[in-house]
């Protein structure tokens, strides 16, 4: 067995995937620059002010914004996910996810939170699935956001887990990156043409069975 899993909040334990999306799509739509659910996919687990410069990046008028005005704008973009996270609670917890948890729980397997956002542990702790963790890495905890492996190996040392000995679970092509690259094997849950480097792929969360994972992970 494994002796860590390290799990993704948005888009694995509960949808705020689609909340970042919908507050970042009403920013952008603001300042002119629209964005559809296809270049969502390259924010999937990429920090606030890193998905802020994609998003400038993509408009055409050239102007470069001062880090105060960048600050301004993310800003609004927390305040509109503030809104929409809201009333998040455990019957928001993604299909799989506590059963999940619970396995691991029984097999005296660690769980660690992996996650960019700064709203993380606020997430966790509306679910009512903080008392699972036994670390929880958010956006404060790492110089270097997704792709990089900081989050995982993060993680991982502060659980006193190998690497090898960790399963990670995401949802974003950045977060797959991070955990290959940190020499984890890598679980993610969505569609293969943003997902193909994942060590083993299922379509949802609903499919993120304990006794699947293990089998896979024995053959790695
Ligand atoms: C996660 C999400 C990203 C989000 C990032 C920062 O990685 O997948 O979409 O941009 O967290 O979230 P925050 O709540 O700190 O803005
Ligand atoms: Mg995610």
């Amino acid at each position: 067995y494994p002796k860590a899993f390290i799990y993704d909040l948005d888009g694995i334990i509960t949808d705020t995937a689609e909340f970042h999306f919908l507050a970042w799509q009403k920013l952008a739509d603001e300042i002119g620059i629209p964005i559809d659910r296809k270049f969502n996919e390259q924010l999937k687990g990429i920090n606030r002010m890193d998905s802020l410069d994609r998003i400038l990046k993509l408009g055409t008028s050239g102007r470069v914004l001062s880090d105060s005005e960048k600050m301004t704008l993310a800003t609004r973009k927390n305040e509109y996910y503030l809104e929409l996270i809201e009333s998040i609670n455990p019957s928001h917890i993604l299909p799989g996810i506590e059963l999940l948890l619970q396995k691991n729980k029984q097999q005296h397997i660690k769980i660690a939170l992996g996650s960019a956002s700064n709203n993380a542990p606020a997430i966790l702790d509306k679910l009512q699935l903080t008392g699972y963790f036994d670390y929880i890495v958010d956006a404060s905890k790492v110089k270097k956001g997704k792709p990089d492996p900081e989050t995982f190996t993060t993680a991982a040392a502060a659980l006193g887990v190998a690497p090898d000995e960790c399963v990670g679970i995401e949802d974003a092509a950045a977060g797959v990156e991070s955990i290959n690259s940190a020499g984890m094997f890598s679980v993610a849950v969505g569609d293969v043409h943003h997902l193909a480097a994942a060590d083993y792929l299922v379509e949802d969360t609903a499919q993120l069975i304990f006794e699947d994972i293990i089998a896979h992970y024995g053959k790695r």
